[in-house]
């Protein structure tokens, strides 16, 4: 499948490139719309990202007050927990901006009950996006070594789910319980940097064009466009 993708010498060109197209079509959502919403993504890739929106240009192109956080996947443990998606934003980013709390909506990730908690989940989305199905102006994408993204895994169920908002899947990661939500955006970023995501990406860029791929990466099928920011390291020569 044919790629779009851009191509920075290093991480902090990536996610510097990344924020500034991002912040453009949320400046964009909020003139239109009153306001926008980004669906985050876990992992280390965007964490230098984070702690770049917190500095000058970017945090202050940012209309806070307009801004609605979510977040694509998260690990199933604790908020203080090292694994917790939304704790690493929270550090890194949500602790130093202006953003509203009823702005941020993390994933419920502390009940007993992943099931329950992925309903809930989906309920927030709903109130937030009313009856049509959520479609963030923004959702950010990481790849891992085997072709999962937002904790969908190769040959997990999830895949083939057509009705639910949100999800909870059991993976073969550390931690092995996740909430997930996929192809729900207008314009979709995948962020990957290092070499070690080289191969699987040679990988992917040779799959067929089609929704049957083995990587659930190659299988995001949002509305809008997809794009795939890499480093140099990522994308090889
Ligand atoms: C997950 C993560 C996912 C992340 C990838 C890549 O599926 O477990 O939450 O959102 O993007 O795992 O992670 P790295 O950026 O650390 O390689």
């Amino acid at each position: 499948m044919k790629l779009q993708t851009k191509v920075f010498p290093n991480i902090e060109a990536l996610s510097g490139g990344a924020l500034e197209e991002m912040l453009r079509i949320v400046r964009q959502a909020v003139q239109r719309d009153g306001r926008s919403s980004i669906s985050l993504s876990g992992g280390h890739t965007p964490e230098k990202m984070f702690a770049l929106w917190t500095q000058g240009q970017y945090r202050n192109a940012t209309p806070w007050e307009s801004v609605h956080l979510f977040w694509g996947d998260d690990r199933y443990v604790p908020y203080t927990d090292p694994l917790s998606n939304y704790g690493m934003a929270k550090r890194l980013l949500l602790d130093h901006v202006p953003i509203p709390a009823a702005n941020v909506h993390p994933m419920p990730t502390e009940g007993p009950d992943p099931d329950e908690a992925a309903r809930a989940y989906a309920a927030e989305l709903r109130s937030f996006f009313g009856t049509d199905p959520p479609a963030f102006d923004v959702q950010l994408l990481g790849l891992g070594g085997e072709g999962h993204t937002a904790s969908l895994f190769p040959g997990s169920p999830a895949l083939e789910e057509r009705e639910a908002w949100c999800l909870a899947v059991t993976v073969p990661a550390t931690p092995p319980q996740r909430l997930t939500i996929l192809n729900q955006a207008q314009t979709t970023y995948f962020l990957v940097a290092g070499e070690s995501k080289r191969q699987i990406l040679r990988a992917i860029a040779a799959e067929p064009d089609g929704t049957a791929s083995r990587y659930p990466a190659a299988r995001v099928r949002p509305a809008g466009p997809v794009h795939w920011y890499l480093d140099r390291a990522a994308a090889g020569e």
